[in-house]
């Protein structure tokens, strides 16, 4: 069995990154993107799984609720380590290509993680699945394939405690409106499967529906939201937390966790990113608990950002196996629009956003209300020393793992709360030179593309040379491919539209929203979009210069080959008729009688001329066929690879220099590296919570039987890495004592 796996991993016959620009998969998704937010639409899954989700409001209120260790109801026992702390998992963004996704399962079924100074970190008794749970549209099949095999081939031991698997959906786990995930994450709710949804490895999956709030001991709680292409929280799931909210109070402390991080997508998309973030933290907290911490997936990156005066920690964390995301174009501040809670009767004169959010989810009974402000919150530590108590203070730093895991401390953050490092990003987006031999298949409809355009462009030359009376010889455009662009759009309107066309698209495709000032957005759009256009110009004229060369060359072998003969022959026959008409002549002026018949001969003579211009017209044709051909056959690939090249170079700039298209320079990237998780240890006054970073993962070759590197482990993995993953803190342990939580 583990030699199969290492043969398919060596011969690329398990999951492969996904090749976010394989021009079929775009078409694919972009089908499926709008079928499913149709869908999600007229048939909201979440309903139905309300709908069909036949349980009491007792049975709903306590469904999850882990708080005693002892509880009667094996269901709801939780294990607790030697000094009574809870420990929990948090991973986001996992199914891509098998090697990370295998990594990190096998790091999360470890007994233990050693870390250095902090000592060995106990597993997770929960794992939370943060998000995009299986790429590219989380179909059962790519869930089978590149979720449940990695995990199923890191935990095979059925003889370890189960552990208990929640999951939120992602964007990618919405694609088919949420049935692959009802159906596998959501199993619990079958009648049949009394409470014990299906198995993934070690971890049983126990959620009922696509939404959950875990109560976890020492008043710790944990919810779980689902927010669905990030339209809205329907009202199935607001009358659930509202029936948690009623169940919590003062010293509740909550962990929220969300498919996007709104703060990040505010910056660029505005307030109303917000929403659904704020209407889950406002039932949350309407009875008076607190929020510590908001984590999300969806950026497959690790940021954390950090307001004093909230208490709250905002932490995107992404890196369960999907491709890296750029960080170097976080910023170190942001503002956050956070609802605070104000006295009952004060009017909010937010936004409008706000106000629709707090309406659906307060009630009238309800003795709070919120009003939305801005919050500066940061990825650096604040080092003002008026900060409040709870602020973490800026100290020397000697760790060590009696201090680190010992009595409560604050502890000092001296490096960046961003993973990868903004310089490693920055370098890792130059990779997109290379776009072309990372991205062969996109480079190949962008030569499909260039093709296009050099076939209808080749067309309409010939017949402004024509018009022109040029044919064949050098013609002024021919230094100018915007004259010449101009001439061929009168020809042809069908040519015109093409070339606007292009042009629109690259300017409506810059991401301008990194611009601070609006005003100045069009504008650059349009320079940056029109330098983009010109480039690819400029491109597909230089590729059309090639092909028109080689063709030329081609005809001049092809009609060596196939007209030169029957020409020939054809003139000569012409020139003996000719030579006969002027004997005929001259014997008639001479003699007073014709040779030979001189209307006969006329007749002759048109009849050769019409065959020797029909093998021209013939032999033109044979041109065009052969321009279709070899053109196909050289500009696809050829044009391809110059215009990734241009697309590449486009990328660099835009996102190394002005910090435009990161998902989409990094999403062609594919790296398979910087990958990271969460595991957090609640106790009774403070949570803490460890980034875990895993800078490379081994790749196919890097993989071996369990019994050639070491001893068994307890979760009996089929394959295990040659060598241990170098796996280390990506910062200190964020520790979150209650009092802090706002
Ligand atoms: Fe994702």
């Amino acid at each position: 069995m583990a030699r199969d796996i290492l043969k398919a991993l060596k011969n690329k016959k398990l999951p492969q990154m996904v090749d976010w620009y394989d021009p079929r998969l775009l078409a694919k998704i972009g089908v499926r993107e709008v079928i499913s937010s149709v869908m999600g639409q007229y048939a909201d899954q979440r309903l139905l799984q309300a709908a069909t989700d036949r349980a009491s409001e007792d049975e709903l209120a306590n469904r999850y609720d882990y708080s005693n260790p002892q509880n009667e109801d094996q269901l709801k026992r939780i294990e607790l380590d030697g000094k009574g702390a809870v420990w929990v998992d948090y991973i986001a963004d996992l199914g891509d290509g098998f090697e990370p996704t295998y990594a990190m399962a096998s790091l999360l079924a470890s007994e233990s993680l050693d870390l250095g100074d902090v000592g060995h970190l106990r597993h997770g008794e929960i794992l939370i699945m943060g998000g995009d749970q299986a790429y590219p549209q989380a179909s059962r099949e790519q869930y089978r394939n590149r979720l449940q095999d990695p995990y199923d081939l890191a935990f095979t031991a059925d003889d370890q405690p189960e552990r208990k698997l929640f999951a939120v959906p992602g964007n990618h786990d919405w694609y088919d409106g949420l049935n692959a995930f009802d159906n596998l994450f959501c199993s619990a709710r079958d009648r049949s499967s009394r409470g014990q949804g299906t198995m993934i490895g070690g971890w049983q999956c126990r959620q009922h529906r696509s939404y959950f709030a875990i109560q976890l001991p020492h008043n710790w709680w944990i919810w779980g939201a689902d927010i669905q292409f990030s339209n809205n929280l329907d009202d199935g799931q607001i009358n659930y937390f509202d029936l948690i909210s009623e169940q919590m109070g003062p010293g509740d402390k909550v962990i929220i966790c969300i498919a996007e991080p709104s703060w990040l997508e505010a910056e660029a998309q505005g307030y109303d990113e917000h929403e659904n973030l704020n209407a889950i933290s406002m039932l949350a907290r309407k009875t008076g608990a607190q929020i510590c911490a908001v984590l999300a997936g969806d950026w497959h990156h690790y940021s954390r950002y950090h307001s004093d005066n909230l208490g709250i920690h905002f932490i995107t964390c992404g890196g369960g196996g999907a491709f890296a995301h750029a960080t170097h174009q976080l910023k170190n501040k942001l503002t956050v629009h956070w609802p605070v809670a104000t006295k009952t009767g004060e009017t909010s004169d937010d936004s409008l956003a706000f106000d629709t959010a707090e309406k659906r989810i307060m009630k009238g009974d309800d003795n709070i209300d919120f009003k939305a402000q801005e919050f500066e919150i940061s990825a650096q530590e604040d080092a003002d020393e008026n900060a409040p108590e709870s602020a973490h203070k800026t100290r020397p730093r000697p760790p060590s793992a009696k201090r680190l895991l010992g009595e409560a401390e604050p502890f000092d953050h001296e490096k960046p709360h961003i993973y990868p490092s903004r310089l490693t990003s920055r370098l890792l987006s130059l990779r997109n030179f290379a776009l072309p031999f990372h991205n062969f298949k996109f480079a190949l409809g962008l030569g499909f593309i260039y093709f296009i355009y050099s076939w209808m462009a080749f067309g309409i030359d010939e017949e402004i040379q024509y018009f022109q009376g040029s044919f064949g010889t050098d013609t002024p455009y021919e230094k100018s491919i915007v004259w010449f662009v101009y001439l061929a759009s009168q020809k042809s309107i069908a040519f015109f539209l093409m070339v606007v066309g292009l042009w629109f698209g690259l300017v409506k495709y810059v991401d301008t929203s990194v611009i601070k000032f609006k005003f100045l957005r069009p504008w650059v759009g349009a320079t940056i979009g029109t330098a983009h256009f010109l480039a690819h110009l400029l491109a597909i004229a230089m590729m059309t210069m090639l092909v028109n060369g080689v063709i030329y060359l081609f005809s001049q072998f092809h009609n060596n080959i196939t007209t030169i003969k029957p020409t020939a022959d054809l003139t000569k026959q012409i020139a003996a008729i000719d030579n006969a008409h002027y004997a005929s002549l001259r014997s008639f002026i001479a003699k007073g009688s014709y040779l030979q018949d001189p209307e006969t001969l006329m007749e002759q003579r048109v009849e050769k001329v019409s065959q020797l211009q029909k093998i021209k017209v013939q032999r033109e044709r044979d041109l065009f066929a052969a321009y279709r051909i070899l053109g196909a056959l050289l500009m696809i690939p050829l044009g391809g690879i110059l215009g990734a090249l241009v697309f590449g170079t486009y990328w660099v700039f835009t996102c190394t220099i002005l910090s435009m298209h990161c998902g989409d320079a990094f999403g062609a990237l594919m790296i398979k590296d910087y990958n990271h998780f969460l595991r957090m240890k609640f106790e009774k006054d403070k949570l803490t919570i460890y980034p875990i970073g895993l800078d490379r993962v081994p790749r196919a070759r890097g993989w071996v039987e369990p019994s050639a590197a070491g001893p068994l482990r307890p979760n009996k993995p089929k394959i295990v890495p040659k060598k241990p993953l170098k796996i280390h803190l990506i910062e200190d342990p964020i520790v979150i004592h209650a009092k802090d939580a706002g």
